[in-house]
């Protein structure tokens, strides 16, 4: 998480805007608990496999970040994870499950390159998306697999139920945030997506921009911290997992009406596929049911509603037949849910 990057006076604004929330909460119901074995904020540990594209971006031997196997030899995780493209000293752990002691599912590489995105802007954390290339590809197993990525005009509605997961801090707090206990098995927490407007209006306008999707309960006490940059937010739609976010910043960590913020992996297809020529990884269009209670919420500073005609079928134009490469290519990132329940 970014907590450091936010500049001074949003932060400010936000403490005073927090503190109120925090007092009126008190008033309302008991401050929430959590058990310290469950980390990511409010998760639980993940049945081996479950998320076989999950990685463990490590430097020096240590977990930075969280990343997402896309196809054989690329993930993608987020650009703040890095301070230059130098690949010196990275390495990418796949089928891992544990941070330490055993893992018979674990492989491990290089990284040939990592691509940040030009317009990463690391004040407001807008296009924050990197691209890293394996030194060489990775044989699929039940524990290493890709996922399908949101391919470019998915919708994911208020409320759209999705599963961040990750090897992150239990409970936020800087330098002493507090890590998982042994031996670090990966977290998952289940989120709904919220609203960009309504996001915005608890963030402060303007931090949300397009690029960006928000997650998280309005009561707090479930949501991704700091090691989880980088991981992904994945949907379920059918028997396919997509990913819709990638782990960007928060203010803090499953505070109560602060949800946490994500790149827009849909925004980024054709920058994703400008760099992978062969094999693309899967795109799939996600879609959500019925009209978006988002596109009607409001707070001062934000942009009145978009009144929408309901005489057009929607505003999105329908997904055209000219999409086939990437229909062909998003078998790649179906198989069998081996998720344990
Ligand atoms: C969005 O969904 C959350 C529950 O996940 C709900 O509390 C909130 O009111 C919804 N927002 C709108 C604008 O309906």
């Amino acid at each position: 998480m970014l907590t450091a990057a936010t500049p001074v006076l949003v932060y400010h604004l936000l403490s005073l805007l927090l503190l109120l929330v925090l007092v009126l909460q008190h008033q309302l119901q008991p401050p929430i608990h959590h058990p310290l074995n469950q980390v990511i904020v409010g998760g639980e540990d993940a049945p081996p496999g479950s998320w076989p594209w999950q990685v463990s971006l490590q430097r020096f031997g240590g977990h930075v970040c969280g990343g997402s196997l896309v196809n054989r030899e690329w993930v993608i995780s987020a650009a703040h994870c890095f301070s230059s493209t130098s690949t010196s000293g990275w390495q990418i752990s796949l089928g891992r499950q544990n941070l330490q002691g055993n893992n018979p599912n674990e492989v491990s590489r290089t990284v040939a390159r990592i691509i940040l995105h030009p317009n990463y802007d690391s004040i407001t954390n807008n296009n924050d998306i990197a691209l890293l290339k394996l030194s060489s590809p990775v044989t699929f197993t039940d524990y290493i697999r890709p996922v399908c990525l949101a391919a470019g005009g998915s919708v994911f509605n208020n409320g759209t139920d999705s599963w961040v997961t990750g090897w992150g801090a239990v409970k936020e707090g800087g330098e002493s945030a507090l890590s998982l206990p042994f031996p670090e098995t990966l977290q998952e927490v289940e989120v709904p997506v919220l609203g960009n407007r309504q996001c915005n209006c608890l963030n402060g306008v303007g931090t949300v921009t397009d690029n960006m999707i928000c997650a998280g309960v309005l009561a707090g006490g479930k949501d991704s911290c700091q090691g989880d940059s980088g991981g992904p937010m994945v949907s379920k739609q059918g028997s396919v997992w997509v990913q819709s976010g990638i782990v960007s910043f928060g203010f803090g960590c499953a505070r109560p009406n602060l949800p946490g913020v994500y790149s827009r992996v849909s925004r980024y297809q054709s920058w994703i596929n400008s760099f992978i020529s062969s094999d693309k990884p899967g795109f799939v269009q996600f879609t959500s049911s019925g009209p978006d209670a988002d596109s009607s919420y409001t707070c001062p500073g934000l942009p009145p509603p978009v009144i929408t005609t309901t005489t057009g079928s929607s505003t999105t134009p329908p997904a055209t037949t000219t999409d086939s490469p990437s229909t062909e290519s998003s078998a790649k990132c179906k198989y069998p849910d081996y998720h344990v329940t």
